[in-house]
């Protein structure tokens, strides 16, 4: 367990932003165009189906955000429906996202988009996605489209989330599409032409939206070495340049905020046999993800170094009791807090996620939602854990 008896200190700007993220596959449902959907119809992965038909009940979930005192909600824009076909775009796709973001809007929501988590459009997929600069090129045009079509409802922009994982899972793990294993030299060639595509989809948006704040979601760890070794020291300080720092460093000039995703505590030694993770006893989540609130700080604190303000876009605990929720989500906003007071320029903070979703891997086994959803009907039911943003408030 969290201990609940941790006390919290916040204080948090005004302005604040406080709310939660999704991403269209694992909450619209009927995503039929993307390369995950394919997958899934061959039994590949498992079956996303209609998910919580957001795509459908946006109105009552952005309701439900409001009542219970969130002011932003980050939602990705489905590259597979706005563009099902390449260079084909599908005006009751965009028309179907300008009422979901004037929704947003109406309920005094702060919009983050992301173009790209995730999922591809098949036709791309089938073309090698980001293993040539033909991604690259797709994902300027697509951000294009949506600044010219879209921009005037679109307060910040993600263009990608999570790299890093989508490579790794993607080429070396092999447990994601395009689920190609060990391909050391494809996966870093994959991950160099993200870099291009942010860039182009970065310039692609800025001549249309000179004004427009853009930035990624990069998943970063927080790690801490479990010895003295120099070898152990040594790994962590190449992890973590790699995992934390180099996406945003590559990009430090076509980037208008930092976008940190806070999950994973890695405590590890590193001898000759290999990485040992070590957990002393924290507690875990339904994931089996060890549990550091105070890691978001160091995160936090180490970012700085870019001089840009900073967004936690996502960061949550998949809970089905719904025992731990609201003292993860103090004690990590806590800690954010005291960032914020040590200097860093956190500027909001999304909870993954409003509602239950499509777990990618996991399914619908995983339930990470302020709001529970029952899959049979469809129907909301507010967690008690969610209490904590009005409390906060
Ligand atoms: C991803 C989400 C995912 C969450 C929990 C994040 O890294 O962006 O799509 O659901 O982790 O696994």
């Amino acid at each position: 367990m969290i201990d609940p008896a941790f006390e919290t200190k916040l204080q948090l700007p005004g302005g604040f932003l406080l709310g939660a993220a999704s991403a269209a596959h694992q909450v619209e449902g009927s995503n039929m165009n993307s390369d995950w959907w394919r997958h899934e119809q061959e039994g590949k992965l498992p079956v996303s189906g209609a998910a919580v038909d957001h795509y459908n009940r946006y109105e009552e979930d952005f309701k439900i955000a409001k009542q219970i005192g969130l002011n932003a909600f980050r939602i990705s824009i489905e590259w597979s429906r706005v563009e099902p076909v390449e260079g084909k775009w599908d005006p009751v796709a965009i028309e179907h996202y300008r009422k979901v973001l004037k929704k947003m809007k109406e309920q005094g929501l702060t919009r983050m988009v992301t173009l790209h988590h995730f999922t591809l459009p098949q036709w791309l997929a089938d073309q090698g996605g980001f293993e040539t600069t033909k991604g690259s090129e797709a994902l300027a045009r697509f951000a294009w489209f949506l600044a010219q079509n879209l921009g005037d409802e679109i307060d910040l922009w993600c263009t990608f989330n999570e790299p890093g994982v989508y490579s790794t899972l993607g080429y070396i793990v092999g447990n994601w599409p395009p689920f190609k294993k060990k391909k050391f030299i494809l996966c870093y060639r994959v991950y160099q032409n993200m870099i291009k595509a942010h860039k182009a989809a970065y310039a692609a948006i800025k001549q249309v939206l000179p004004n427009a704040q853009i930035g990624i979601a990069n998943n970063c760890s927080y790690y801490e070495a479990a010895d003295n070794s120099w070898l152990t020291k040594t790994g962590i300080k190449i992890a973590k340049y790699f995992n934390n720092i180099y996406f945003y460093a590559k990009i430090s000039d076509q980037q208008d905020f930092i976008g940190i995703n806070y999950y994973f505590y890695k405590n590890l030694s590193i001898g000759l046999r290999g990485i040992k993770f070590v957990n002393k006893e924290k507690p875990k989540s339904d994931m089996g993800w060890i549990i550091n609130p105070e890691g978001i700080y160091h995160l936090l604190i180490d970012l700085k170094r870019f001089g840009k303000p900073i967004y936690v876009t996502e960061n949550g605990i998949a809970n089905a009791r719904d025992d731990m929720r609201k003292d993860f989500i103090k004690q990590h906003l806590h800690w954010i807090s005291q960032a914020i007071a040590d200097g860093s320029d956190v500027r909001g903070y999304f909870y993954w996620s409003l509602t239950d979703t499509f777990e990618w891997q996991d399914g619908y086994d995983r339930f990470f939602g302020l709001v529970e959803v029952n899959r049979e009907t469809q129907e909301r039911k507010i967690r008690p854990s969610a209490q904590i943003f009005k409390e906060l408030i």
